[in-house]
């Protein structure tokens, strides 16, 4: 399903939305991170994929790799470290605390008895883990029923105290608060929510350094054309969407790309957004595949930044997703072969389902002239799922890739 955003505009990018994120604040935050020892040096790879660019008909497909991003396995190692900086400065002004200081756990000491709490589907839980961790504070993780054993273990290995309940992720997060003010933790969560907005609107300034590494990638200068007609961004709560439309917004302003966003038919809250004028609950039973987007409820705070910019919003089934990982693990076709978890291959996800109809791809103005950037947001963030779906390990095309690579 798809539908266009009658509120979407071609404008520069406005003062007010500028006053919550800016490129500047995303530089900030993209320094902090760079002295994270979680994550991988320099800028994860912008691949090209010729041979499925050819086969869908568009003249480039670059593919933004954040499963390389850090041991973590997804993007959102960008989010909650940064998120957790900003808190913990903001919690003692009087101290005039160093933010590199902070992230090498030089305060641990001052923060022994501070306690972060969240609800997450995994990938989020699993950063906030690893920075609390190294920044020396506790952490507590609340899982809703459907998070997989194995993505429970890869964030305990962190450090976290896990919470588990019986019910799906909005009550997990409705948990996360009624434990926070019981025990006086703080949440940080990649959501806002009715007077709760600064620790999101970090977390998504953190995924600006995506935006910023692809530009800086592609040598565009400010001024300079946006080299990709279409962005497809996969939403969850819609925090990645916000983050990099606005920082390619605030960019190119009025040259601002297509935008395209992308979700589970299952847990459509954006596309909902879209049809209500408003940030809107989803309709289905938020039960999909694709793990890290199976969220209920739109992010207000995100909503804000993606009711203008965003072009198109589509739904796509679980099939499509296991189709895409297929088709990013590179065994068909003489590519580079890419490690693409489910939630990861979204994107790439939408675009072939855009390219295989016609009136779709007319209605999106996807042609043989596009240039067309995804983001693969996520890795082998539960191996044991992405084995079973894509019929090989992903060791495998890691090896592939490596032979790939060196040839
Ligand atoms: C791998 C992956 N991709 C995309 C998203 C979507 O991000 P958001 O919820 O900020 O829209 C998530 C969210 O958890 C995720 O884990």
């Amino acid at each position: 399903m798809l539908t266009k955003n009658p509120l979407a505009r071609r404008a520069s990018y406005p003062a007010e939305l500028r006053s919550i994120m800016s490129i500047e604040q995303a530089e900030r935050s993209r320094t902090w991170l760079s002295h994270w020892d979680q994550l991988t040096a320099g800028p994860t790879p912008l691949r090209e994929l010729p041979a499925l660019a050819a086969s869908l008909n568009i003249a480039r497909l670059s593919v933004k790799d954040e499963s390389v991003r850090s041991p973590l396995g997804s993007f959102k190692a960008l989010g909650a470290p940064i998120a957790l900086v900003r808190l913990i400065l903001r919690m003692f002004p009087e101290r005039n605390l160093d933010a590199l200081a902070l992230i090498d756990g030089k305060y641990a000491n001052l923060l022994k008895d501070f306690t972060v709490i969240s609800a997450t589907d995994g990938n989020h839980g699993r950063a906030l883990a690893a920075a609390a961790r190294s920044f020396g504070c506790q952490c507590v993780i609340v899982l809703h029923a459907n998070v997989s054993q194995e993505r429970e273990e890869a964030i305990a290995a962190y450090g976290a105290r896990i919470v588990r309940i019986a019910g799906n992720y909005d009550e997990s997060v409705a948990e996360a608060a009624r434990l926070a003010a019981e025990n006086n933790w703080t949440v940080v969560s990649d959501t806002s929510y009715e007077g709760y907005q600064d620790i999101p609107r970090d977390v998504m300034q953190g995924y600006g350094a995506i935006a910023a590494e692809i530009l800086a990638q592609g040598n565009v200068a400010p001024g300079q054309p946006c080299p990709y007609t279409h962005v497809l961004l996969q939403g969850g709560v819609g925090g990645l969407a916000a983050g990099i439309a606005s920082y390619f917004w605030e960019f190119f302003g009025e040259h601002r790309p297509t935008f395209i966003v992308v979700e589970p038919v299952q847990a459509d809250c954006l596309y909902q957004s879209a049809l209500q004028g408003r940030a809107a609950a989803a309709t289905g039973s938020v039960d999909s595949v694709m793990a890290g987007l199976a969220c209920g409820e739109t992010s207000p705070l995100a909503w804000r930044f993606l009711e203008n910019s965003v072009d198109v919003f589509m739904t796509i089934s679980d099939d499509d997703a296991v189709t895409a990982m297929h088709q990013l693990a590179g065994k068909q076709r003489d590519d580079v072969p890419v490690v693409a978890g489910e939630s990861g291959a979204a994107g790439m996800a939408g675009l072939a389902v855009l390219r295989a109809n016609e009136a779709l791809s007319a209605e999106t103005g996807l042609d043989a002239s596009s240039h067309v950037l995804v983001i693969n947001t996520e890795g082998a963030t539960a191996p044991s799922v992405y084995r079973q779906l894509v019929g090989e390990p992903h060791e495998s095309v890691l090896a592939r890739q490596a032979a790939w690579l060196a040839r």
